[in-house]
This record gives C-alpha cells, structure tokens and sequence, in this order.
C-alpha cells in the first residue's frame, strides 16, 4: 500500500488540516495538488510546501469555476476535502437562518458539486477523504448548526460510498485541532487539559488519517475519529 506517484488533490489544502495533509502526502512521494480561495494563501502554502507541490486559487463556491477545475484536469487517485471556515455557533433559542443556510455553503453544498465535477476522474482505486467532526457527537452549547453540518458529512460520506463505487469514500472525524479556524484567544491547553491524551490535536496528528484512508484500499464508508478520545469524556 502506497501513494507513492499517486495523483493526490486536496482542496482546502492551504492552510491547518490540509496544508499538513499536503504536506505528508507529498512527502510520501504523491503529486500533490492544493487549492483554496484566496490566491495570497495558495502562493504562501506553496512556500511552505515542497516544491513538487502546485496550487492554484478556486473558489469551491462558485461551481463554474470547480466544473472547469476538473474539466482540465489530469486523472487523479484521490480528492480530499478539508475546505471549511470559521466556526459558526448560533444560539438555538434564537437562531439566525441566514447564518445558519451559510454554514452548509462551503461543507456540504459546495461538497456536493465538486463531488459530481470530480466524479469521472478518478483512476482505478481512486478515492475520496471528507472532513467531518466530532461536534455531530459531542456537541455543545451553540453547536446546533455546526453539529448539523458534521453529522450531514457523516451520512454523505456512507451514502456516497454506496453511489459512487468502486470509488472509495471515507472521512475523518477529527475532535479539537490547532488551526486558525478557532477564534483568537481560544484556550487550546484547557482545551486539551480535559482529554484523555492530555493535549488537543496538532494538523499532523490528524493529516496521518487522511493518508491511512487514501493508502488503505479496503476501507470504504468509513468514518475515522481522531480527537484524542473527546468523545469519551
Ligand atoms: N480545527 C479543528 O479543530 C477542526 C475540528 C473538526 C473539524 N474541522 C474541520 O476541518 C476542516 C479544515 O479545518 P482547519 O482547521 O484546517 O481550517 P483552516 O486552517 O482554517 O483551513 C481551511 C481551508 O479552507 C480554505 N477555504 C475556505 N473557504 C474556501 C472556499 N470558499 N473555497 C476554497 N477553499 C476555501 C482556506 O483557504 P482560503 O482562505 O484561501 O480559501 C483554508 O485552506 C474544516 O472543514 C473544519 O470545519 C476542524
């Protein structure tokens, strides 16, 4: 099991889980290919990333643009989807739509677009990594929407597993991980404090799951948590 010369694209692999997600599978000997929307970010990842990596900036909403992303390109192996954007907690007695429509944009609507752009592309042993979380299990306060979002991911990734074979479909679940989607000031120690591992998630912790699921060729429909035991506490 490889991805060694394996086409690999990663969408929303500028920055935190993805960007690590680029990273590992371009050092595993992949062609790694990112995108996100703002082409300032793109130019920086590729900085940081080795040079074998390309970008480009893409706009997953704007679904013009996806369908002509993959209209151009080469056959891939596998497409992973770690775009996402800041967190939205709304308070449930008071729930704002607008805010709450907007969530399902990027993750799940977007998501489905590039899915269906995507879906003739893919060679023989292809597959597809999503990006759910452990908010659609161990939701808090405010998490309504949020959790929403990654509990429709969980039944996505099942459901397409079963459409789109022999493409595999799996997603990792990943609990609290150090990234810029957390609001500034966020307490990433007492969040960790409270684990069973004692620390929270680092974008490299969770960039392991996403190529053990590309590598693993008997894994479909599978939903791979990642949250230093979150869920059990
Ligand atoms: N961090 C956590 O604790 C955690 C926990 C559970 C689940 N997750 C989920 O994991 C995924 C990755 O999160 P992360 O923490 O790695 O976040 P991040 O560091 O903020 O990365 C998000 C990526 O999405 C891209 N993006 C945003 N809007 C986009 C758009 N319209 N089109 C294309 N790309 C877009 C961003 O680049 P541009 O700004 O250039 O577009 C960036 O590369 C998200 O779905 C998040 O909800 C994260």
């Amino acid at each position: 099991m490889s991805i060694q010369d394996q086409r690999v694209v990663v969408l929303g692999g500028t920055s935190g889980i993805g960007l690590a997600t680029a990273r590992l599978a371009a050092g595993s000997g992949a062609t790694v290919i990112v995108a996100s929307s703002n082409p300032d970010s793109v130019e920086r990842a590729l900085g940081e990333l080795p040079a074998s990596v390309t970008g480009t900036a893409l706009d997953l909403t704007d679904t013009a643009a996806v369908s002509a992303f993959f209209a151009d390109l080469e056959p891939i192996d596998h497409l992973v989807y770690t775009a996402g954007e800041s967190l939205t907690l709304v308070d449930a007695r008071a729930m704002d739509l607008d805010r709450a429509r907007t969530a399902f944009e990027l993750r799940y609507f977007a998501l489905l677009h590039t899915v269906s752009a995507a879906s003739g592309k893919f060679r023989p042993g292809g597959s597809i990594t999503l990006t759910t979380g452990t908010a659609a299990d161990r939701p808090g306060p405010g998490w309504s929407v949020a959790a929403s979002v990654c509990g429709a991911m969980d039944a996505l990734t099942r459901s397409l597993a079963v459409e789109l074979a022999p493409i595999r479909v799996n997603a990792v679940k990943p609990g609290v991980v150090r990234t810029p989607l957390w609001p500034e000031g966020f307490d990433y120690e007492a969040a960790g404090d409270s684990l069973p591992v004692g620390r929270i998630g680092e974008p490299e912790d969770i960039a392991a799951a996403y190529v053990f699921l590309m590598d693993q060729p008997y894994a479909s429909g599978s939903i791979l948590t990642v949250g230093g035991g979150n869920v059990l506490v």
